[in-house]
């Protein structure tokens, strides 16, 4: 499939079917791409969290607003959480990653690689508010992938940004790991009788939102 053909048909499914599950290699490869998904100075400050047991299922529940009930049907939900604070260690376990991964080989200046990228990160940090927009727009970056990746796998998805996010936090004692939920997405597989996958898709013309100069 061409990217625009899978960016015509991926759509958000209102319906799903519960009897038809993920495949362990869909999910796999879903996650492997929210992995690999791009951020700022290869922040990556997400964790993704992939609820399918009943029990994960039965603990979000409360924290899902009403119009969003209906997709509590998909046997998957990924939740994304963002870090509220990194801190230094973050930072130096980053490097440490980059170098051990081989990003540096044949870097020859005294100054450490990441050194501009220390003294933003130490700027960021000094603004909590700031910071918590910073790392959610990198982890809706993550979900853009996604949202296509799924569609590339045959896999149906409905982002949820319906959910109270505050007591979802609570819930899963977010708070306490200095972390904080943005964001969810329902995965599955449409229901037969889902009206939303007949409805044609309606955007802005180009020209309202593309100007070339
Ligand atoms: C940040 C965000 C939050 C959304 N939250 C919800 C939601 O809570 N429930 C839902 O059914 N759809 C939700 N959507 C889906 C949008 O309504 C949908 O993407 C939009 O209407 C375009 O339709 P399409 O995805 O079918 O092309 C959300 C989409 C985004 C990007």
């Amino acid at each position: 499939m061409d990217i625009l053909s899978i960016m015509r048909s991926r759509y958000t499914t209102k319906h799903y079917d519960p009897s038809k599950p993920v495949s362990e290699e869909a999910l796999q490869t879903m996650l492997e791409v929210l992995r690999l998904s791009p951020s700022s100075v290869n922040s990556q400050p997400w964790h993704f969290y992939v609820i399918e047991s009943a029990e994960a299922k039965a603990k979000l529940m409360p924290a899902v607003k009403d119009f969003n009930i209906e997709r509590m049907k998909a046997p998957v939900f990924i939740l994304f959480t963002v870090s509220t604070k990194l801190g230094p260690q973050y930072w130096e376990a980053l490097y440490q990653q980059e170098d051990a991964d081989g990003r540096f080989a044949g870097w020859t200046s005294p100054e450490r690689p990441d050194a501009i990228r220390m003294m933003a990160a130490e700027r960021l940090e000094a603004d909590p508010a700031e910071l918590f927009l910073y790392n959610s727009n990198q982890a809706y970056l993550a979900l853009g992938c996604l949202t296509v990746a799924a569609e590339t796998l045959g896999v149906d998805s409905t982002i949820l940004g319906g959910l109270d996010f505050d007591q979802v936090d609570e819930i899963f004692g977010f708070g306490a790991k200095n972390e904080r939920s943005i964001v969810a997405i329902a995965l599955g597989h449409r229901a037969k009788d889902d009206a939303n996958a007949q409805r044609p898709k309606s955007r802005w013309p180009a020209e309202r939102v593309i100007t070339r100069l």
